[in-house]
Formats: C-alpha cells, structure tokens, sequence
C-alpha cells in the first residue's frame, strides 16, 4: 500500500530533474499524476508511467494553461488533492511583469510554447 494511494497531484516542470522525480516518486507511492510542461517530452514519459499519468503542454507562465492543467486533473481523475511546482511562474515581481522561478534556462519571451519539443538552454 502506498503513502499516496487514491491521491490526485499535478506536477509542472515534470518532463526533467526534480519535478520528474517528484512524479515517478508519487506513482510508485500510489497517486495518479497529471504532467505539465512545455517539453512534448512529458507525454511519452505519461504512456510510459501508464495508467496512472496524463500528460498536458503547458507553459506556466500563462495562467489559462494553468487552469487548464487543474480542470484536466479534476475531469480525468476527480479530485486534486496536491501540486508541484517543479517550474513555477510569479508574477509581478520584476516591474509589473513575470518574472520565473524554477525554471532553468528559459528566455523571456512571452510565447515559450511555438516548439514543445525545443528544450530550455
Ligand atoms: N536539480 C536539483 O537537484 C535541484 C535542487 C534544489 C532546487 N532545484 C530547483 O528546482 C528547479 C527545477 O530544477 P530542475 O533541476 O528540475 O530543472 P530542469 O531543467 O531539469 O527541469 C525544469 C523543467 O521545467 C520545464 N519548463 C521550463 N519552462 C517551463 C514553463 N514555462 N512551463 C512549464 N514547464 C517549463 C522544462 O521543460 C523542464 O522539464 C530550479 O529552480 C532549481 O534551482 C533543483
């Protein structure tokens, strides 16, 4: 029986480090995972976990992908119970912009997701 069995997370920045860590390590404890990143990476890493994972693009510095991460978790499998930010967006915090915590190598540009294959520098 796992630590986590019968709970829901999303996790972004999950396609690589420690957020990738961090989902492999909540499925073997018994969670159901929603993936978000902006690496199409993280959808064949989810048919590899199976059924217990979903992967969704997802840039964090856009809030409608965010609301769209959370609606899809709820829709697939019921309920959220937790999330982690394996790469998160702040906003405000540089001038009235965004500035981002949390992810490594990502430029500035407003649209991060033209190439989801492309990974950060
Ligand atoms: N790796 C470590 O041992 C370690 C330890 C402590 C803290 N941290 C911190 O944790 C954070 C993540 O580090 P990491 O090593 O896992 O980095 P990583 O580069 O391996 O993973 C970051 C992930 O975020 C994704 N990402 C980038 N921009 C995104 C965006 N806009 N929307 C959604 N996903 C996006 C990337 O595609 C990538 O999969 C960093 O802030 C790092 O400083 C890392």
């Amino acid at each position: 029986m796992g630590r986590l069995d019968g709970k829901v997370a999303i996790v972004t920045g999950a396609a690589s480090g420690m957020g990738l860590a961090t989902v492999k390590k909540f499925v073997a404890e018994g969670a159901r995972v929603v993936l978000g990143d902006v690496q199409g990476e993280g959808a064949r890493i989810a048919r590899e976990l199976g059924d217990a994972a979903r992967f969704v693009l997802t840039d964090v510095s856009r809030e409608a992908d965010v609301e769209a991460l959370v609606a899809y978790a709820v829709q697939e499998f019921g309920q959220l119970d937790a999330a982690l930010r394996g790469c998160a967006s702040t906003p405000g915090r540089s001038g009235g912009g965004s500035w981002w915590a949390g992810c490594p190598g990502v430029p500035p540009e407003p649209d991060r997701r033209g190439d989801p294959t492309r990974r950060p520098s």
